[in-house]
């Protein structure tokens, strides 16, 4: 699923091996195999570096592969280095010295690789100056998640761990602007290929307040946040944190019962001024299920499913997989599919159809389906994270674990065979799919951030519908979603590198 480490960049840059450069020499060090970063260095010096290296039974790569173990560079260029490696790896570079020049000029003067030495270390946003006194901060991490790549690695969980504590309690007491700010942070820390260690580290990153960068420091120095700790063991916070672990139960829900007294399920399912909604009462009834993570393999097999279902109506359906799962990630609380048809405006009564050949195969646990409310007259959306109007369902699906590779995630000792699953389907006509599949594909931050750069960027209205330029007051079109990142001016982001 990863872009194979070789860096397409180094490949179109290599050029065939230099007038006057002698044959590779005897080779004395198989283990070891250089990179010399040609930008800044020039491709004359460079040139240069690789017949003294290969005299000295050197290996010099002229393309930046995976086989590659000493990348070397001039120290000054660190930022834009770092950036292109990145770009050219979607991952951190795996088991690859990234080295300045000295490393390179002490390995000649030894006649042999030295060891690596911290002092020989480019580091991704720090760099060391020559005194080795105060860190200078080199690389720019963009405030918008639609300019950072961010895969499912998290380096920082013991910061995103809490910053979500924090912020999901903002949420429970409706106060949108400090949630966000830790969403944010979260976002930004999720971003870093390196683990941060230091406060001094944070220094240049954006979207770090006071408040966050005071949680930071008590994890660093204590392991843990004394405010999170409290709030884990706070009653208020635990009982809305279970209440709103119940499908159709939302913050406000959970805070009347709370008021109410209410302190567990029993309570709830006990109270007579308690009226359950069709979906809460779902909610309750399948809740081992829902609240357990479906796995890539599941969401695999329900894929089997909506395609069988999809193309039994219309052999020209369409069904693609977005949400978190699109994004790479192994585990998902649903699984989201767009469902559509090349055939515009029979996607309007396509779900319908679907809803009911998946009734018929005995599979359908709970449906709540929305038929479409979308009318392009009403474009473009001024509203900033206005819900979508795409004819949609929000379904549960009795999942058997016969087509389950490696079978269901159960708890240990279920022995049913199968269990319930969440999964929404969305419906958009085809000449908005490009913008419904990356609306639908996520992440929620990354969602956000695409919409406030559009906006504040580029004065232009994006959504899940279509993008709209204010400045020409008219609508772009796109049928992909590259598309619609060279609309915005934006480097395209892979799904899986936008786990923001
Ligand atoms: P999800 O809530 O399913 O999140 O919404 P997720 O990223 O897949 O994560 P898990 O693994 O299920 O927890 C997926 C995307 O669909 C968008 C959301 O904004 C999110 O980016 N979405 C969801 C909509 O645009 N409209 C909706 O009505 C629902
Ligand atoms: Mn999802």
């Amino acid at each position: 699923m990863f872009r194979s480490p070789v860096a397409p960049r180094a490949r179109k840059r290599s050029r065939p091996a230099e007038a006057g450069v002698p044959r590779r020499q005897e080779v004395k060090f198989e283990d070891v195999r250089v990179y010399l970063v040609e930008r800044k260095m020039g491709r004359s010096r460079r040139s240069f570096l690789t017949q003294l290296a290969t005299s000295k039974g050197f290996i010099v790569e002229d393309v930046l592969s995976d086989k590659v173990t000493h990348v070397v560079s001039e120290a000054s260029q660190a930022a834009s280095l770092w950036k292109w490696l990145k770009e050219c790896t979607p991952t951190n570079p795996p088991d690859m010295h990234v080295l300045d020049i000295s490393w390179f000029t002490d390995s000649m003067k030894e006649g042999r690789p030295v060891a690596v030495e911290t002092r020989h270390l480019i580091q991704d946003t720090v760099l060391t100056s020559p005194e080795g006194s105060t860190p200078t901060p080199v690389a720019a991490v963009s405030q918008y998640a639609c300019q950072r790549r961010t895969s499912i690695e998290n380096n920082n969980k013991i910061f995103t761990d809490a910053f979500e504590v924090l912020a999901e309690n903002y949420e429970f007491n409706e106060l949108e602007g400090p949630c966000l700010a830790f969403r944010r942070a979260a976002s930004v820390l999720k971003s870093l290929p390196w683990a941060v260690r230091r406060m001094g580290e944070t220094q240049d990153l954006p979207c770090l307040g006071e408040h966050t960068k005071a949680v930071m420091e008590d994890v660093l120095e204590c392991g843990r946040s004394f405010e999170v700790e409290k709030l884990l063991s706070d009653e208020r916070y635990q009982t809305l944190k279970l209440f709103t672990s119940v499908f159709g139960v939302g913050p406000k829900t959970a805070d009347k019962w709370y008021r109410r007294g209410l302190r567990s399920f029993s309570d709830a399912l006990a109270d007579r001024s308690v009226h359950l909604n069709r979906m809460q009462e779902t909610g309750f009834l399948h809740y081992g299920d829902i609240s357990r993570a479906v796995s890539k393999a599941e969401a695999r097999s329900l894929r089997t499913i909506i395609d069988g279902a999809a193309c039994a109506i219309t052999p020209s359906a369409v069904v693609a997989l977005t949400g978190g799962f699109r994004r790479g990630k192994e585990f998902g609380h649903d699984v989201d599919f767009i469902v559509t048809t090349p055939e515009l405006g029979m996607e309007e009564t396509l779900l319908p159809k679907i809803i009911d050949g998946l009734k018929k195969k005995g599979i359908l646990l709970y449906c709540d389906y929305q038929a479409s409310t979308f009318d392009v007259a009403n474009l473009p959306n001024q509203r900033f994270e206005a819900m979508d109007h795409f004819a949609k369902c929000f379904l549960i699906l009795r999942l058997e674990g016969r087509g389950v590779e490696g079978g269901l995630h159960t708890a240990e000792g279920d022995v049913r065979g199968w269990r319930a699953v969440r999964v929404d389907l969305v419906s958009p006509p085809m000449d908005h799919y490009a913008f419904a599949l990356l609306g639908w594909t996520g992440s929620r931050q990354f969602e956000r951030d695409l919409r406030r750069f559009a906006r504040g960027k580029r004065g232009m209205l994006l959504d899940n519908h279509a993008l709209y330029d204010k400045t020409k007051k008219e609508f772009l079109a796109a049928t992909t979603e590259k598309d619609i990142f060279a609309h915005l001016g934006l480097e395209y982001i892979e799904p899986w590198q936008r786990n923001a």
